[in-house]
């Protein structure tokens, strides 16, 4: 008889890399462009990928600094990655449109990837005009000093990709996301379930070791399905 192979461990999927508008951002994380503008001082987007966010918060007084493994590659390569993630949605959306479509935009895909392919072309710009925004960088260890910014978005990585993060390693990211948001700030976090809708089975439990690290949350409905994390900076 021959020895048979241990089974090998499936191999984790790779994270895409995205370029979500500014609207598509206000409308996950629950906040509005008047919201944004008002806020007392910077915020941070982490993972950034090739989204809008940064060069589009700009026009409402807003300062975001962006941060992502991906900068260390530059615009024009990170860009070229996301045109890849942009095709791969394209094609899930044909698969599944109820799923990757928000319910408003469920018959519309086109309209929803032209405004990916518009963000990517301003997160291209800017990114190339002010590299100093977009900071190479990754959790669980950002380079930015204890309660820097106002307000922190970390989208579509935490909880989207289990694979890759398990429990361990998102409360980690999690508490480095509440570090440097500063006191009476808040880091949102979003979306709570993974790729294939399915909810975080521990989500209780991550919240009560947060709560352990005194660092108050919460879970914000933003709609019929949406849930948004939003940590307190202790
Ligand atoms: C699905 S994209 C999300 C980008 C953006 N938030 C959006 O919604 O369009 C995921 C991003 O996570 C980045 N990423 C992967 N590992 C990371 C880590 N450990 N820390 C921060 N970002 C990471 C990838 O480079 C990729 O750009």
């Amino acid at each position: 008889m021959r020895p048979t192979a241990p089974p090998r461990p499936a191999p984790a999927p790779p994270v895409l890399v995205t370029s979500r508008p500014l609207d598509e951002y206000c409308a996950g994380f629950g906040l509005t462009r008047a919201g944004l503008g008002r806020l007392p001082g910077p915020v941070l987007d982490c993972p950034g990928g090739a989204a809008g966010l940064a060069a589009e918060a700009r026009a409402l007084g807003c300062e975001v600094v962006a941060a992502d493994p991906g900068y260390a590659l530059g615009p024009g390569r990170l860009a070229a990655l996301a045109a890849g993630g942009r095709a791969a949605m394209a094609d899930a959306i044909r698969r599944d449109p109820r799923r990757h479509l928000p319910a408003d935009r469920r018959h519309r895909p086109d309209p929803y990837l032209r405004s990916w392919d518009r963000a990517r072309r301003l997160f291209t710009a800017d990114a190339t005009a002010h590299p100093d925004r977009y900071v190479a960088a990754a959790l669980p260890r950002l380079p930015f000093a204890d309660g820097t910014f106002a307000l922190t978005l970390s989208s579509y990585l935490l909880f989207a990709y289990p694979a890759v993060f398990g429990p361990a390693d998102q409360l980690r990211a999690l508490r480095e996301l509440a570090r440097v948001t500063a006191p009476g700030g808040e880091a949102r976090i979003y979306p709570l379930n993974d790729g294939r809708g399915r909810p975080c089975p521990h989500l209780t439990e991550l919240r009560a070791a947060l709560r352990h690290h005194r660092i108050a949350n919460r879970v914000l409905r933003t709609g019929p399905t949406g849930r948004v994390l939003v940590l307190t900076a202790p």
